[in-house]
């Protein structure tokens, strides 16, 4: 595990970095949640540092590297996420407002316990997502070639991959030693809430962003692109549903999860590349 700081311009890029815009708006709406949740899980980590009160541990420091990814995913998505508000997207800002009162929220009234396992179920969506997209399966959502739109998503679902286990373990070592069935239940509790709570935001967010779009469209163009949308939909819920299924279980240690080679190689490729 590693900090890595990729150096691409957003400037240039446009809001639609691939021709699938129903995917790429999907992809779009969820850029926005790294911008709050990341931020809040740095604290929630540093908390959990305390907490845990054992420095100089494997599981510490990993939470030193884990804190200085996250805040570097936050920062890329930062600059990515500000050509979507130049593009004329007016109705972001209230939406990411909402997510940001959430995490305050968060902060200010609920348990660490209660934020640990909000934050796994985050990380587990991550490391899910992940696995789809090096194991090949959103390819054809894709643009021909890589742009600084999809190279964010690679690089930044290539270090949740890497980092997977992170949170899983800070929740056991914290929640789930003394009493691991109370610990596996309330672990799916936060996974439930991550779930709903991102689920719901991501397609509100992406209604949204497709309603700019199709304003502009004729009817057989919208109904084109509604087509497309289910489509993506559901090739999405059909990838996605078993990664989702494999959190439930009591056995689930996403430390165990293999590195798609694709995604191995990508970070190979990544430190490769000049400074
Ligand atoms: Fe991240
Ligand atoms: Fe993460």
């Amino acid at each position: 595990m590693k900090v890595r700081y990729p150096k691409w311009e957003y400037a240039d890029t446009p809001p639609h970095w691939s021709p699938y815009i129903e995917y790429v708006q999907a992809r779009n709406a969820a850029s926005t949640i790294p911008s709050y949740v990341e931020p809040f899980l740095v604290k929630i980590m540093l908390q959990a540092r305390q907490a845990l009160d054992q420095k100089d541990t494997p599981l510490d420091r990993d939470l030193v590297v884990f804190i200085k990814q996250e805040a570097q995913h936050c920062k890329q998505h930062d600059a990515f996420n500000r050509q979507l508000h130049a593009a004329g997207y007016d109705g972001l800002k209230a939406f990411e407002a909402e997510l940001e009162a959430t995490y305050e929220d968060f902060l200010a009234n609920r348990s660490l316990k209660f934020n640990c396992a909000y934050a796994e179920g985050f990380e587990a969506l991550g490391s899910g997502m992940a696995q789809i997209v090096f194991d090949g399966k959103l390819a054809r959502f894709e643009a021909d070639e890589p742009n600084p739109g999809s190279e964010l998503w690679r690089w930044h679902l290539a270090e949740e991959f890497e980092h997977r286990s992170v949170a899983f373990d800070v929740y056991q070592t914290l929640f789930a030693h003394q009493n691991p069935i109370a610990g596996y239940f309330y672990r799916l509790y936060g996974f439930f809430v991550a779930l709903r709570h991102l689920g719901g935001y991501s397609r509100r967010v992406t209604d949204y962003l497709l309603s700019v779009d199709r304003a502009a469209m004729t009817p057989e163009e919208r109904a084109q692109s509604v087509a497309r949308e289910a489509f993506f939909k559901k090739t999405y819920a059909r990838l996605m549903i078993p990664k989702l299924l494999m959190v439930l279980s009591p056995f689930y240690n996403p430390g165990k999860k293999k590195v798609p080679p694709a995604l191995a190689r990508y970070l190979e490729a990544f430190e490769a590349r000049p400074a």
